[in-house]
């Protein structure tokens, strides 16, 4: 029998009550890409059928981590940003998603600008989760048709986010998030 959402929920559940740092998110990371090979579940959740937009399949009432899937229609770009205090796995359903990770080369003592370098750059493909540990800066790019799945420590429309022009390196606040 496939591996499925129900299995998964618990299995976060177990796994972030035994070990809430990133070995557990690790754990999490490999149980969302076989969560990925489950038919019936991208059928439901990640399909042509499914509808656009951003849909909560789990909010933890008791953790606080949530399980998301992010059907988008239409390709976006987003800029370097982090996740607050919060972490993120992105497991990718279909379609692809070209991630970049940065790492912050100025000292960190000027609150409005930071010096981003690129350390990483790879391409999500169906099945396959990336994840991005607190504090960890990323940026996004997907074409149409890109719909993935999210796993994020707690609800990121709650806490406080800073994204980075990727030009002059200036800080913002997030808004409430797309998919991001
Ligand atoms: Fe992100």
């Amino acid at each position: 029998m496939s591996y499925d959402l129900d299995q998964f929920i618990a299995e976060c559940r177990a796994t972030l009550q035994k070990d809430p740092g990133p070995a557990g998110r690790e754990a999490i990371r490999l149980r969302l890409e076989s969560l990925l090979q489950n038919k019936d579940f991208l059928q439901q959740h990640c399909s042509d059928e499914t509808p656009a937009g951003l849909h909560v399949l789990h909010d933890d009432p008791e953790l606080g981590f949530q399980v998301l899937a992010h059907i988008n229609e239409k390709a976006r770009i987003s800029p370097p940003h982090d996740h607050g205090h919060s972490w993120a796995i992105y497991g990718q359903a279909t379609s692809h998603t070209d991630m970049t990770e940065y790492e912050r080369v100025d000292d960190g003592s000027n609150p409005d600008t930071a010096e981003l370098k690129v350390i990483k750059q790879y391409r999500l493909m169906p099945g396959q989760a990336g994840i991005y540990q607190d504090g960890a800066i990323h940026s996004i790019d997907y074409p149409d048709k890109s719909r993935f799945v999210r796993v994020t420590g707690t609800n990121l429309d709650n806490i406080t986010r800073s994204r980075f022009d990727p030009k002059t390196g200036r800080i913002a606040q997030m808004t409430p998030q797309r998919a991001t």
